[in-house]
């Protein structure tokens, strides 16, 4: 067994009622692939109902549970509140809203146009706060408890430039995670985020690695452990924060990156480039061992070495 598998026990979900956003592609679709088979009722929710549909469909083909497909434009509150009620008349209840849903794409920020940076920002944010709310409003009326995760990114903290409107946004989402996993806690309602590093999907990576930008900057470089994510490892760590497992776990934004974001941010973390031959020369000069000859050979050969990197 190893990240590839699923993780926690079966009927981990059984019977509860979880909201996924975007639930129809990617990492919203492996996630609710997982939760169903974890025995949870699951309702997907998107622009693109005929995709829903076939996800739905797969989805239940597999786990053998009710998967309920809506079709909702998460910026139009009203839609999201139909959303909510015919969850409810389907499922008796929700029990887990998952804010997966986002749009994104890469540009200068001085060559956006305000309808573009509001594109962004209204998928983003508003719509992860129009769930929010519906949901929270709904819970604290009925006297419910409930579990809200909100999938973000590394750059919720760090910013980054290209993609400023969903920098914004997702700082904003991760703000609203921490203060309501404090303000609501007190009717029993948790919030917590999942920050992933880079994991392919067809729809982040068609966007934000458009043509030959995926062989020029492979995301896995950027990983001190070599690699870029697996769903199922996602999944796992998702289905733990929204079962009931976790029930201690409130206003934590966890990190599934492989290192990452912290690669860039050390200060001499760009020393991984630095050969062996170059640090046993460092080290021979230092200590003052060897011949003269032998040093200079390792630190040229070290500085060759970096330059063909
Ligand atoms: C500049 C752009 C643009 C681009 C659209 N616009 N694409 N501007 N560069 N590449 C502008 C348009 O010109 C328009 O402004 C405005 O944005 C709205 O565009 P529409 O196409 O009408 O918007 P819409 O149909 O609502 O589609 C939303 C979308 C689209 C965000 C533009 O890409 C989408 O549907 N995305 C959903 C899926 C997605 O993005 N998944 C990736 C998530 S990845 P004007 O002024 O011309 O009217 C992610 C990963 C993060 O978040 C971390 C990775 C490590
Ligand atoms: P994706 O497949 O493009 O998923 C985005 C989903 O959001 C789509 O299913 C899309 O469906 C839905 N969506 C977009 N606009 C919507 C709207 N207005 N209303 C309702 N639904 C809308 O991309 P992904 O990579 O799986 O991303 C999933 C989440 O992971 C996002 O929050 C993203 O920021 C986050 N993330 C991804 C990565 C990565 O490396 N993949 C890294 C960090 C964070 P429709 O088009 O049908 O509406």
């Amino acid at each position: 067994m190893d990240y590839t598998s699923g993780m926690l026990k079966d009927d981990a979900l059984k019977d509860k009622v979880i909201i996924v956003t975007g639930g129809g592609t990617g990492l919203g679709k492996s996630m609710a692939s997982y939760f169903s088979e974890l025995g949870a009722k699951i309702v997907i929710c998107s622009r693109k109902m005929e995709v829903l549909e076939e996800t739905a469909a797969e989805i239940s083909e597999n786990s053998g549970n009710d998967v309920l497909p809506i079709s909702c434009d998460v910026r139009e509150y009203g839609q999201v509140e139909e959303v909510i009620s015919r969850s409810k008349e389907h499922f008796g209840a929700v029990h887990v809203l998952l804010n997966n849903a986002a749009g994104n794409f890469i540009s200068p920020t001085e060559r956006l146009s305000h309808r573009a940076f509001d594109t962004v920002i209204d998928i983003v944010l508003r719509g992860t706060y129009n769930f929010t709310l519906a949901v929270g409003k709904d819970w604290i009326a009925n006297k419910q408890s409930g579990n809200i995760l909100n999938i973000i990114t590394t750059y919720s903290w760090t910013g980054s430039g290209y993609v400023v409107p969903s920098a914004a946004s997702k700082a904003g989402v991760l703000a609203m995670t921490r203060s309501l996993a404090v303000e609501w806690a007190k009717y029993g309602i948790r919030s917590n985020a999942i920050a992933p590093g880079p994991f392919p999907t067809e729809g982040a990576w068609s966007r934000l690695l458009p043509g030959n930008l995926k062989k020029k900057f492979d995301p896995a470089i950027k990983v001190p452990v070599g690699r870029v994510g697996e769903h199922q490892e996602l999944a796992n760590l998702a289905a733990y924060l929204v079962s009931d497992f976790s029930a201690y776990i409130n206003g934590e934004v966890i990190t599934i990156d492989g290192g990452e974001w912290l690669k860039g941010a050390g200060e001499f973390n760009m020393l991984d480039q630095v050969p062996d031959e170059l640090w046993d020369a460092m080290e021979m000069s230092r200590k003052k061992t060897g011949s003269k000859l032998k040093m200079l050979w390792l630190y040229l050969n070290g500085l060759r070495k970096i330059k063909k990197k």
